[in-house]
């Protein structure tokens, strides 16, 4: 059987995906990609999931991009083949019900960068460094760093990245809204357990429901995401977790969902 490249650790439904090619800097190549979609569509299934963690093994890098070695001899079918399975595969990530949360431990390069755009949250270490340096290699991004990069930071600061394909440090990935939190390393992982405990803490379906409502609204006019997000409102108040919700807070106690 092959290695694994990816580990799974399962802590009551907070889930932590590990890309583990350490040595190519967790480079995506289609193994892995195969690997993390086979995951995904069983997490998907899971009613008892309540977060995911995506990140990189080792201390230098999250992802530093697609496979270049390998997509060095591709022929445009070939790319267009690996670029679709790799937009598959993201966009399972980015559609998963619960939050995701990218742990960017180092590099976050080209298909990096467009994992961790895929993501909820992404919380970086104080030495990440971030960028679509595609031009350099003289492609241009192909795992959807064009479409959600500016959907992220805007169209400027966007093409500003993908055009000159520099990098930038932590510091500047959250000004521009590029990560949510950056953090000093040693910190990150107590970090991303806090995190991971809020976000499991709070009522299952209403955090469901509110990533729904955010990325459907997303891509809908002003008025029919409004609407979405009143369907998804009332439908909190048909289960039992808004009732919980709201008599812990009438009886001063903290709410069991
Ligand atoms: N693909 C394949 N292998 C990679 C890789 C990648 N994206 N990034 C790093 N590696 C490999 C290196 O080849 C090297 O392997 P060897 O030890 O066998 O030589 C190993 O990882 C360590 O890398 P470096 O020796 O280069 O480490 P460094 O500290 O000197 O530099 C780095 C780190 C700046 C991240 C540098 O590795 C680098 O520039 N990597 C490429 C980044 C990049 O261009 N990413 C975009 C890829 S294209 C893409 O992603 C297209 C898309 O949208 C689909």
């Amino acid at each position: 059987m092959s290695e694994k490249l990816i580990e799974m650790v399962d802590n009551a439904g907070v889930v932590r995906l590990t890309i583990t090619r350490p040595k190519a800097l967790n480079a995506l190549n289609s193994a892995v990609l195969t690997e993390l979609e086979a995951l995904l569509t069983e997490l998907e299934k899971r009613s008892d999931l309540r977060a995911l963690l995506i990140t990189g093994a080792g201390e230098k890098a999250f992802v530093a991009g697609a496979d270049i070695t390998e997509m060095r001899t591709k022929t445009p079918e070939e790319a267009r083949a690996f670029a679709s399975q790799a937009l598959r595969t993201i966009k399972r990530l980015e559609t998963l019900p619960v939050p995701v949360v990218a742990l960017v431990n180092g590099f976050c390069l080209g298909g990096g960068c467009e994992l961790a755009l895929a993501c909820d949250w992404a919380v970086a270490s104080d030495n990440a460094i971030f960028g679509q340096p595609e031009v350099l290699l003289g492609v241009i991004p192909g795992f959807g760093g064009t479409q959600r990069l500016p959907r992220r930071v805007g169209p400027a600061m966007a093409l500003d990245l993908v055009t000159t394909g520099r990098k930038i440090d932590a510091q500047e990935a959250l000004r521009i809204g590029l990560v949510n939190r950056v953090m000093p390393q040693a910190e990150l992982e107590a970090y991303a357990e806090e995190l991971t405990k809020q976000l499991a803490g709070n009522g299952p379906l209403a955090v469901r429901s509110a990533k729904q409502a955010v990325h459907d609204g997303m891509d809908q006019d002003l008025d029919s995401a409004l609407a979405l997000e009143t369907s998804l409102f009332a439908l909190g108040f048909a289960g039992s977790e808004q009732k919980e919700g709201m008599s812990a807070f009438v009886e001063k106690r903290k709410p069991n969902f």
